[in-house]
């Protein structure tokens, strides 16, 4: 009898010492810098295929790689309301030609929404891409009833179509190569960590200090 209380306190005590092994390990391995990037990269690579509105990946590049016939298919999408041809009639939709670097609502005669017209600023990649996700997020209150793009590849191609039609404007410039970004990000995400570190460790030392000074004058 005694024995197996014995068996099972071992037992039972191996899994506890496990467990923590496991927590601490997990703390570990989580705090450890250099493993995060390498997570964020495939989660990025995934993002490519992904049907979601997630936009890990800038414009800028997105664009480089924009394909304007692929862009003009998507907008088949956009044709139930808009026209984009030179001097095209409006229809449910203003016409889109040269939209790109126009104020928002800039077409004459065409009743937009305050919600739209309201909106400071030209139509650039960015904003247009952010338009593209989600109108009524964009511009709450906005007349323009299409849910929007989930995929970024859509986006930018439609976009490179949309530019080609009257605006022209230069594309941004990319930040760089993929392979030095990601470099980049692994030094990012681990400098902050850690200077944290050191700041946690420095700040420890001089509560000990302050302590131990504390209990000298006592
Ligand atoms: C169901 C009709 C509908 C569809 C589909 C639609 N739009 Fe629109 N769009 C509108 C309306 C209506 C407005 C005016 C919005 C307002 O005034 O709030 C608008 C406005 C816009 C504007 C702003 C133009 C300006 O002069 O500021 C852009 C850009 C635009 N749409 C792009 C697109 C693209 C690209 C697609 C396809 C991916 C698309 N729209 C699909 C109805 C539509």
């Amino acid at each position: 009898m005694d024995n197996n209380n014995t068996i099972a306190g071992w037992v039972l005590a191996g899994g506890i010492a496990a467990l923590g092994f496991s927590i601490l390990s997990g703390k570990y391995f989580h705090a450890d810098g250099n493993e995060r990037p390498e997570t964020m990269g495939y989660i990025i690579e995934g993002v490519e295929t992904a049907d979601s509105g997630t936009d890990e990946v800038p414009m800028s590049m997105m664009l480089a790689k924009a394909d304007i016939a692929a862009g003009e298919a998507v907008f088949k999408k956009c044709i139930a309301c808009h026209t984009i041809n030179q001097g095209g009639a409006n229809g449910i939709g203003p016409n889109l030609y040269d939209s790109l670097g126009k104020p928002h609502g800039h077409v004459a005669g065409f009743a937009y929404s305050d919600a739209l017209k309201s909106i400071e600023g030209d139509w650039n990649f960015d904003n247009m891409n952010a338009w593209l996700i989600s109108p009524r997020k964009y511009a709450p209150g906005t007349k323009m009833t299409f849910a929007g793009l989930g995929k970024p590849e859509d986006r930018a191609n439609v976009i490179a179509y949309m530019n080609a039609q009257g605006s022209n404007l230069p594309y941004p410039e990319p930040p760089t190569e993929e392979a030095p970004a990601e470099g980049e990000e692994v030094v990012d995400a681990g400098a902050p960590a850690e200077a944290e570190a050191a700041a946690a460790a420095e700040q420890v030392a001089e509560e000990t200090a302050e302590a131990s000074e504390a209990a000298a004058e006592e």
